[in-house]
């Protein structure tokens, strides 16, 4: 064969290799709502930049017909290219072939690229659409899940790592997402479960479908399982790709400044009237974020989860930073056993990827009542005490208002390494809010009083000017500065400028035993 009928030859099996399960599996999918495996990689990469690997492996099982039924790829498309111009390692499974399923060489070429991502310190992205273990494959299967899984574990803190699910994800398929760093699912298009509808109808005869057993809503709600759900592919995908300019290439870099021209010294007036003057009001604690970081993005991380607590990030004088804040708009913003797990993992992600944690606390206590106490509220507030108290990132806390007994503790006080420690005047730091301090005081006085409300009312107001402000705090040095609101930004940016090049070291140790 000349060079010229090879090459005709090499252009004909890639283009084989391009067509997955073929064009009518792919016109199904079409037909779900979904994009084909390779559609997706062309949104999430930068135009022309993505490089394949592998695109010539097959499986090698041969029982139930499958000597005769081999597929270019066998169900993954796998390789490297740019966001943003910067290097990132994609896979994307292909429900065209076999229904995604894991085949061994199928897992071989996934734990490839994430050898490639960690030995080359750059994030992975693994677009997810399978049915899980390839059933032929027996053990084989199970074993490159676990191949998959141990690599995760490894990456862990080292590169970032995202899924993105599209499809189907079930079983212990799940559990490669649940150990990466974010989860980004599609309504209506996926799903993930240990075990689906018809298992759960045996067991424990609850009747549920898909979407309510394992949706994108369902996990970016209340399993707290997904980080974020989007409408449709496209959005979901230019998302990821929002996220990522917020990452460092791995744990040795920083991330990259962010591209504002927003003043570093912008004094916002609105920013006087978001807290209310009645300490029992709430307010949206989103406002303050925009009126502080540049341009007023704020990209969100587990929005529809424990809104109690926001996490996300943003970039404050081009540092890309990682924002904790409490939630006076629902619950008051206290901490419970979600928040407190949800706010946990984001500052561990950002401690452990150097993004500097800049935090806003609001925050009434910790959420009293049976179920949060029997729920094991000790031992998941413990995780977001320990997360804040292990960072060794730059942290700086801005106290808007209410900072109450322990939670005052856990939100990134002075006494477990916050750097920067602001209080505005309308901060109240104190061991716990006035009310509830007078009636434990002076319960037996307001029993025996002629006009028990007048008295509560009257010590309440004595309790409120000895405690309810930011100068006790501040007299010992535990808030840094009460600074006017205005100030907020400036006084940020400036912290952060000044923490650049912050060194902290925790113990040396194999690790710590974080309260799991
Ligand atoms: C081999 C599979 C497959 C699998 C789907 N297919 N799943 N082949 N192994 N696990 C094939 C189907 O036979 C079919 O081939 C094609 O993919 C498309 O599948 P459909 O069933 O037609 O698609 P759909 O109706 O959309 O249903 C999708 C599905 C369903 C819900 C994912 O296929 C399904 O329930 N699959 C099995 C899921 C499962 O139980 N997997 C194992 C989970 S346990 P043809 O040629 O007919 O079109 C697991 C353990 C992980 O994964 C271990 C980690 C520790």
């Amino acid at each position: 064969m000349s060079m010229r009928e090879k090459l005709a030859r090499l252009e004909e099996l890639r283009r084989e290799a391009e067509q997955g399960g073929g064009p009518e599996r792919i016109a199904a999918q079409h037909e779900r709502g979904k994009l084909s495996a390779r559609e997706r990689l062309d949104l999430l990469l930068d135009a022309d930049s993505f490089v394949e690997l592998d695109r010539f492996v097959t499986h090698r099982a041969t029982e139930f017909g499958l000597a005769s039924q081999k597929i270019l790829g066998d169900g993954v498309v796998t390789g490297y290219g740019t966001i943003h111009g910067r290097l990132v390692y994609a896979f994307s499974q292909d429900f065209t072939v076999f229904g995604g399923s894991l085949s061994e060489a199928h897992a071989e070429k996934i734990v490839k690229l994430q050898d490639l991502a960690l030995k080359n310190g750059a994030p992975i992205i693994g677009l997810n659409d399978s049915g899980g273990a390839r059933i032929q494959e027996g053990v084989v299967s199970l074993g490159g899940y676990a191949d998959i899984f141990l690599r995760n574990t490894q990456a862990s803190g080292v590169i970032p790592q995202i899924s993105v699910i599209l499809g189907p994800c079930a079983g212990g398929a799940v559990y490669s997402p649940a150990i990466t760093d974010f989860v980004y699912m599609v309504r209506g298009t996926s799903y993930m479960f240990v075990t689906g509808p018809n298992v759960v109808k045996t067991v424990t005869h609850e009747d549920i479908d898909m979407e309510g057993l394992g949706g994108a809503d369902v996990h970016a709600s209340k399993s707290g399982v997904a980080h974020f759900a989007y409408d449709s592919e496209p959005e979901c995908l230019a998302a990821v790709r929002t996220l990522v300019a917020y990452l460092p290439q791995n744990n040795t870099e920083k991330a990259p400044a962010g591209g504002s021209h927003d003043p570093a010294d912008r004094r916002e007036e609105a920013i006087l009237d978001v807290v209310p003057d009645n300490p029992n009001q709430p307010y949206d604690m989103h406002e303050v974020i925009r009126r502080v970081v540049d341009d007023g993005v704020f990209y969100e991380v587990h929005a529809g989860f424990a809104p109690n607590i926001l996490v996300g990030f943003a970039h404050l004088g081009g540092h890309s930073v990682g924002i904790v804040a409490n939630q006076p708009a629902f619950l008051a913003g206290v901490l419970d056993i979600d928040s407190s797990v949800k706010g946990a993992r984001f500052v561990r992600f950002c401690d452990a990827f150097n993004i500097p944690l800049v935090v806003f606390e609001d925050v009434p206590g910790f959420l009293p009542g049976v179920a949060q106490e029997h729920g094991g509220i000790i031992r998941h507030g413990a995780k977001l005490l320990y997360a804040f108290s292990e960072a060794t990132v730059p942290k700086v806390t801005v106290i808007t208002r209410k900072a109450y007994g322990g939670a005052y503790d856990v939100m990134n006080s002075k006494h477990i390494r916050g750097d920067v420690n602001l209080a505005w005047p309308t901060a109240e730091i104190a061991v716990m809010g006035p009310k509830g301090a007078v009636e434990v005081l002076f319960r037996k006085e307001i029993a025996t009083a002629d006009d028990p409300a007048a008295a509560t009312e009257a010590r309440i107001q004595e309790y409120r000017e000895r405690f309810a402000h930011p100068y006790e705090a501040a007299a010992r040095g535990f808030v840094d500065d009460v600074i006017d609101p205005r100030e907020t930004r400036p006084r940020l940016v400036s912290a952060l400028d000044m923490l650049r090049n912050k060194r902290d070291e925790n113990p040396v140790r194999k690790h710590g035993n974080v309260p799991l």
